[in-house]
């Protein structure tokens, strides 16, 4: 028989309040503001990692009205070293549909929040949870994770899979203590029934749950391998005394729309006159991105005074002590500090 619904929703919430992780910058001051920028930054990133940025990030803009203002290059700044920085155009971009189109306030219907880049019907619930307190469920991968053990639903087996674990979650989700419940679920997933991990013996779910009733050894899902290609990137970087010579990236993939130096074409090859240069030095590093392993080479030419570009890119000459305020690709930031 499956265990009841109101049982599941019930064990969640008592266990969050007793052992929940209340004390994540997030879930002090729930505003739809603030609840938006740490869902968005908890999409591809751990907890860990995004307290740092979550609090750097509202300490320089503790408000939406405090960011309607911004600019996409002072937003990517904030998210340099994080990755997918198409979160932080997104947040751009929807920052900017508040403010046209709904006065500087926060959308409070889940259909209007769903509509604002970056956000899907996931992250939308999560808004609606966590910032509004109303019903809505959520099903990320921990959340899935967590009911497709319960029910011991098994993923491989599963046509439509995630059509049905939304039927799942909808049915599972609470009429009230709904805040309670999003955020102790989470936790569940991200600290008790890990894909890891299973530590039964401490889970409010257990004596419900299908796979511990049942004994059921969970078959962990191979860990995928990483499919990656490989890319080789030639950048120049010109530097005086006091100045680098950076380039805003106008491509449609990686590191888009962050401040580099000048990468290698034939289109290039004459924007920076490497003759004028009184220094050469050059520097390799490897990085990985999460599909692409990047083999950088950087030739770092020193002038004796910045020279006018004759490019139609856009390009800055930047004070060496202003590089936190540019939105940079982290190896590339790692080399201009050592100027
Ligand atoms: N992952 C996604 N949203 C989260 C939240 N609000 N707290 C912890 N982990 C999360």
């Amino acid at each position: 028989m499956a265990p009841s619904n109101t049982a599941f929703s019930k064990n969640i919430i008592n266990w969050y309040k007793v052992n929940g992780r209340k004390d994540l910058p997030w879930r002090k001051k729930t505003t739809p503001y603030r609840v938006w920028i740490s869902e968005i930054m908890l999409q591809q990133t751990q907890v860990k990692t995004a307290i740092p940025y979550f609090k750097k990030f509202i300490k320089t803009y503790p408000s939406l009205k405090s960011i309607l203002h911004a600019s996409e290059d002072e937003i990517l700044a904030l998210w340099s070293g994080l990755g997918f920085y198409r979160r932080a155009q997104n947040i751009f971009k929807a920052k900017e549909i508040i403010k046209y189109h709904y006065k500087g306030k926060f959308p409070s219907k889940f259909e209007e929040i769903r509509e604002l880049p970056g956000i899907g019907r996931s992250t939308a619930g999560a808004i609606m949870a966590i910032a509004f307190k109303q019903p809505y469920p959520i099903l990320d991968a921990n959340v899935k994770r967590v009911i497709s053990r319960y029910l011991n639903i098994n993923i491989a087996e599963r046509k439509n899979f995630d059509k049905s674990m939304w039927e799942k979650s909808e049915l599972l989700k609470p009429d009230s203590e709904i805040f309670d419940f999003t955020q102790g679920i989470m936790d569940i997933g991200a600290t008790i029934c890990t894909a890891k991990n299973i530590n039964c013996e401490i889970c409010p779910l257990e004596n419900n749950c299908l796979t511990s009733l049942n004994s059921i050894e969970i078959i962990k899902n191979k860990p995928k391998k990483r499919k990656v290609k490989k890319e080789f990137l030639d950048l120049i970087l010109a530097y005086t005394d006091k100045k680098i010579l950076l380039f805003k990236r106008d491509e449609n993939r990686f590191w888009q729309s962050l401040w580099m130096p000048l990468e290698v074409r034939d289109e290039n090859q004459k924007v920076i006159k490497i003759k004028n240069a009184v220094s050469v030095n050059t520097y390799n590093i490897l990085h990985k991105l999460t599909h692409l392993d990047l083999d950088i080479r950087i030739t770092m030419l020193k002038f004796n005074k910045v020279f006018s570009v004759s490019s139609n890119m856009e390009y800055s000459w930047i004070n060496t002590n202003e590089i936190n305020n540019f939105g940079i690709p982290q190896p590339i930031k790692k080399i201009l500090r050592k100027l």
